[in-house]
Parts: structure tokens; sequence; C-alpha cells
């Protein structure tokens, strides 16, 4: 028997799960990780905690399938993208808490930098907008605000990296310091034209060259997990960042198809093949997972609060006991009876970009029950999607291509089968779950097989992939009009702010 280890090191826990050849879940195991909050918009992780609970998990995941680690063909990383690591080269230690991705202490030098006139420049060397959200000015902060950082980076003593270069680093106990292709789109740093750091942005954010990690293909081989770690040595054969690599695990391969992850936030990606497509619909464009040099590239959306309404149900309305009670909750009614919640809890993302907005629930009536506001919750996962993919199509069709066809899911909350049937009502498109929604770490073990000879070429992955249910658009389609009609005037009253 083949297997596979994927680590999936994400914002709120780390993951290992084992497949098997086919694709197939074996077995898996997970462990919080502490999220800490020095200030407010401040998020941060420890960089040893985030180390130690992959490898306990790691661990634990071969245990639970019962196999040993010279059973292992190959091991692939995926992680939480943008979020930052600096550490020193000798000690292996960390010089700072990781900054993670959400974390806003840098929009001051994002402000100057937009000010300066570079959002441009920026967009087109790297497909991204001037945001905290990167891993760049995160980087500079910490040479910037750690006592000496600069100094000791100059000296070349320092390494930077996202978590996967992090993880790959204590893998191979400081004998490997790399990332993929993918990783790197998100540093803000990166040209996805060459796939090459780029000079100018590096001197725009006074970066030395030292820190940065070798860039490879997403899967290829990046080193080898050192014997005494897992029991024997095992080759890592691929990295992807996490959204990157759910798009390769649900097969995602060419042009104008689309995954979304319904997680605490959702991330949908369409493909964009070799064509680097700027959006003109407030989306940004991303390196996609590759397996060769030549640049491959996704577009991407991202909802800030996803399946995070269904915890404000439960932790914050006390609405519900656990999550796996929303849908209960929500079928109990047999509409929203009018009430629109816009989850607006920490602004509005793509493709809305509005940092201000704060949530609001509109339409209350003297008949509304926290049933309706439960469905309007859930509702609101697939109107914040819908209005994403509705801006994919918009940008292909724009540069010649069709509209979307169908929307690949997968995450935690795509179990629902009710926000799953909303949300193919709305879209007039088929909404397809797959057989294995874990396609995150799919992707990574999938990358890694490539690399090391378990699969042969994408057309086979291609055919591993299942659907387990196709839910099909049942809403006449002026109906599902009006309903983002009312959507978006929701979002207008909850963006308008007071005189
Ligand atoms: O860009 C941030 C994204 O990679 C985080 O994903 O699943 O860890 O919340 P997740």
């Amino acid at each position: 028997m083949t297997y596979l280890l994927a680590l999936d090191q994400g914002t709120s826990s780390s993951r290992s799960i084992v497949f098997n050849a086919l694709g197939q879940v074996v077995a898996q195991a997970q462990q919080e990780l502490t999220q800490q909050f020095p200030q407010p918009g401040w998020v941060e992780h420890d960089p040893l905690d985030i180390w130690r609970t992959q490898l306990a998990t790691a661990r634990q995941a071969m245990t639970n399938a019962g196999i040993s680690a010279y059973e292992v063909s190959a091991v692939g990383i995926t992680n939480q993208r943008e979020t930052t690591v600096v550490w020193h080269r000798r000690t292996g230690l960390p010089i700072h808490n990781a900054i993670v991705w959400q974390d806003r202490r840098t929009e001051p030098t994002c402000k100057t930098l937009r000010q300066g006139g570079l959002t441009a420049c920026v967009q087109a060397k790297t497909g991204l907008l001037i945001d905290p959200y990167f891993s760049g000015t995160k980087l500079k902060w910490i040479l910037d605000n750690v006592p000496g950082a600069r100094q000791q980076a100059n000296n070349g003593e320092l390494a930077f990296g996202t978590v996967d270069s992090w993880l790959l680093w204590q893998l191979t106990h400081g004998a490997v310091h790399a990332t993929d292709i993918s990783n790197a789109s998100r540093t803000m740093l990166f040209n996805v034209h060459t796939n090459q750091w780029d000079n100018e942005l590096l001197q725009m954010l006074d970066i030395p060259t030292s820190l940065l990690p070798r860039v490879q293909p997403s899967s290829s081989l990046f080193g080898e997990v050192c014997a005494d770690i897992l029991g024997s040595p095992i080759p890592i054969g691929g990295m992807a960042g996490d959204q990157q690599s759910a798009l390769f695990g649900q097969a995602c391969f060419t042009p104008g198809m689309v995954k979304n992850t319904y997680g605490t936030g959702c991330f949908m990606l369409m493909h964009t093949g070799h064509t680097f497509q700027t959006s003109h619909n407030g989306l940004i464009t991303t390196s996609a997972a590759q397996t060769t040099p030549q640049p491959e590239f996704a577009i991407e959306g991202s909802v800030f609060v996803g399946g995070a309404v269904v915890q404000w149900l439960r932790d914050g309305l006390h609405a519900i006991p656990s999550s796996n009670h929303v849908q209960a909750l929500a079928e109990s009614v047999p509409d929203a009876g009018g009430v629109m919640v816009v989850p607006a809890f920490t602004g509005l993302g793509a493709p809305y970009w509005q940092p201000d907005a704060r949530g609001s629930i509109l339409g209350l009536s003297r008949g509304s029950t926290l049933a309706h506001i439960a469905r309007a919750a859930l509702e609101s996962i697939a109107f914040q999607s819908a209005a994403l993919l509705q801006a994919m199509s918009r940008d292909a069709v724009a540069a010649g291509g069709v509209a979307v066809a169908e929307l690949r899911v997968d995450g935690g909350a795509c179990v629902n089968d009710l926000l799953m049937q909303f949300q193919a009502d709305l879209l007039g498109i088929p909404v397809i779950r797959p057989a294995v929604i874990e396609t995150t770490a799919l992707g990574a073990a999938y990358l890694a097989g490539l690399a090391t000879g378990v699969y042969q070429n994408k057309a086979q992955l291609s055919a591993l992939w299942q659907a387990e249910k196709r839910f099909l658009p049942q809403m006449p389609p002026a109906l599902a009009q009006e309903r983002m009609s009312q959507w978006e005037h929701a979002v207008r009253q909850t963006v308008l702010k007071p005189a």
C-alpha cells in the first residue's frame, strides 16, 4: 500500500492527514493553535507552538493509520498563507512571534505606499493590492521593531519564511530554506511573471535578499524529513498555500474551473491557466500551485466572515448549542421571513472592500424569530460567495472567456445541504461537493505524490476526483436575481455611514 502524509497548518489548528494513493483519507489528527491578540487588530502565533502541534499531529495521524514512516512515500505541506516568521539561522529560534495574515498593524506603511502611487506597480508585478494582509510589510515591521534585527539581517544571520518554509526548516533540521511559488506569491515581494523575488519591491520595503528562501515549483523535491523526526527519512515533494492547494485538490487545473472553500472565511479561486488576468471587479490575482516553473495563475476573492457567522450564532447570540444545530434551526422556518444578516463583523472583503463596515440585521418584523435570523445568517454565506462568483464571471467574460459553469465546494460548512442548495439557487449553476472534502490536505498530498512518482500526471488526479453530491438550481432565475438585489441593497445600507 502507498501512503502520502499531508501536513495542513491552518490559522486555528494544525492537522495531519494520511491518504492512500486513491486520495482517500486513511487517518487524521488535529490540535488547536493558541491565538494571541497583543493589541487591537494584532494577531500572533508562537512559531514553536506551530511546529510542536504540527509534529504531534503528524505522529498521531501515522499512529492512527497504523503505519510507519518507511511506508509513507512522500510528505506534502500546506499552510495558512502570508503569516510571517523570522528566525535565527544559527539557533533556529524565532526572533518574534509569527505575525498572522489577519494582523492589521502595518496599515500605516501600506497607506504610505498607496499614497506614494505604488498600487499599479505592485498589482502589475504581484497581482495583489497593497494591504497589511500580505507578508512584505509584516517582515519590514519585524526588522524595524525587534531590537538588533535589521543589523542581524544585514549580516545574513536571519531567515524569513511563511509557515511552509518554517516547517520545512524544522523538518530538515535547518538544512533547507525554501518556499513554493504559491506561497511566495502572497508576500508582495515576488514577481509572479518571472517567478523570482523582485528587487524593486524588496527595495521599496527595505528587505535584504539574504533573508529570503529559495523558491521552487509547488510539486518538486524540497528535501527530506530527518530520520529522527518521524522514524525514517521521507521525501518532501509538495508545498502550497492552503487555498491554492485546495484548488489543486479539487482538480481545478484548467481555465474557468472554480472552487470555494467554506471555512471561517470563504476563499474562492478560479484557475486562469497561464494567463495573468487582472480583475476589474475587486478580486486579486495569485499564482496557482505549479508542477513546473512555467507560471500558472488564479483569480481569488475572499469573504472574511463565512462559517464564522455560525460561531457567532452559537457564542454571541446563544441561538444554538453547537454549530451542527444550525441547519435544523434554519430549516424550522420556510424562509428567512424578509430578514437579512450582513456579517460585516470585521469589514467586508472582496468584492466590496469596506474595512470600516460593521454587521447589521435588516428586515426585522414583529414575527421575526431566532430561526429567521439563523436562516438569514446561513444565507449570508451564500450571498457573499455569490457576489464573488458574479465578479469572477464578469472578469472571465471581459477577458474573452465564458461565465463560470459550475462551482466545486469544500471546507467544513459545505456539509450543510441547506446552504449548498441555496448557493446553487442563487448562482443558477450546479454546486458540486466532492467525495473527499479535505481538499486542502489532499492537494498537498497530490503535489507530493506527483513529485515522487506516485502519480504520473494531473490527468490521473482528475480521474480520481469524484462528486459526492450535485446541488442543481431549483429557484426561478428571476427570483434568484431579486434575492441578490435584496442582498446588495442590504450591503449598501450596511456600509452607509450615519450623517
Ligand atoms: O490567506 C489566509 C488563508 O490562507 C488562511 O486560511 O484556512 O488557515 O483560515 P485558513
